[in-house]
């Protein structure tokens, strides 16, 4: 059985199909992109899988149980984080406190109790710290840990997100143009921090906008277009496929 199982997926906003019966499979370990124009689904996609959108049809499941149409804490519970297009951290918080936030979704006392802090709490509350510093470390931010979230610089923002949803713990991790806005030796940093990470044992679906890192560091790469998946492979077949080269030669991306 796959990991991710994304079967026949619709999303209709209005007049318009932003998704049209998509189906694809995520393997146990791999790293798959997700690519495609601007316009193209992919967020809508992510959007659909973690609670964000309900579907308008089709199912998707996660280890053969449906996260389609749940809260999106409910899809977190399940073992599948994501980050988002547009920075979502506590700017306000220390990079640990944001780190220590995605982990209270596994804690017994969860958020309210690290609220109110009681003395039963307090045991589980040191070692969610403990675990939140090892996440800093795995990211390279464990110089950071006591730095305002906003004030770091935006390659360590892109990296903190994903520190926070591995505190999760997660099955999967989806990753929504993680790369973007970085410089090219950044991104080289980023496509081995995302090897590394597959190597920890962490599944990863990736959209990009960055077709060479994705060629890159991609076991298998769909294509999304007008809604639409129209190829599926390598990473080598899919930057064969005339349907895509046409996709793309016909957009401004
Ligand atoms: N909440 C929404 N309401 C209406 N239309 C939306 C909404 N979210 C996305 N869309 C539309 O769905 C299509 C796919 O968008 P999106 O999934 O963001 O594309 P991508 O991430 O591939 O660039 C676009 O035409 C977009 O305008
Ligand atoms: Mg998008």
């Amino acid at each position: 059985m796959a990991l991710l199982e994304v079967d026949r997926v619709g999303k209709r906003f209005g007049g318009l199909a932003a998704l049209d019966e998509v189906s694809l499979k995520v393997e146990q370990g791999e790293i798959y992109g997700l690519i495609g124009p601007n316009g193209a689904g992919k967020t809508t996609l992510f959007n659909c899988m973690t609670g964000l959108y309900g579907v308008s049809g089709g199912a998707v499941r996660l280890d053969g149980r449906a996260v389609h149409n749940r809260a999106p804490h409910e899809v977190v519970r399940q073992g599948f984080a994501r980050t988002f297009q547009n920075i979502r951290l506590f700017p306000n918080m220390s990079a640990l406190e944001n780190v220590m936030v995605g982990r209270h979704v596994r804690s017994r006392a969860g958020v309210l109790g690290a609220v109110l802090r009681g003395a039963r709490t307090r045991a589980e509350e040191a070692a969610i710290r403990q675990r939140a510093q090892e996440l800093l470390h795995f990211v390279g931010l464990e110089r950071k840990g006591r730095a305002l979230a906003g004030h770091l610089a935006y390659g360590e923002q892109r990296r903190l997100e994903i520190a926070r949803a591995l505190a999760t713990e997660p099955k999967l991790l989806a990753l929504d143009e993680p790369v973007a806005g970085m410089n090219p030796s950044e991104r080289r940093q980023m496509a081995e921090f995302f090897l590394k990470l597959r190597d920890s044992g962490v599944t990863l679906l990736l959209i990009e906008h960055d077709v060479k890192l994705v060629m890159g560091v991609c076991d298998r790469v769909a294509v999304l277009d007008y809604g639409r998946k129209i190829a599926e492979g390598t990473p080598d077949a899919v930057q064969r496929d005339p349907a895509v080269i046409a996709a793309y030669l016909g957009s401004e991306t």
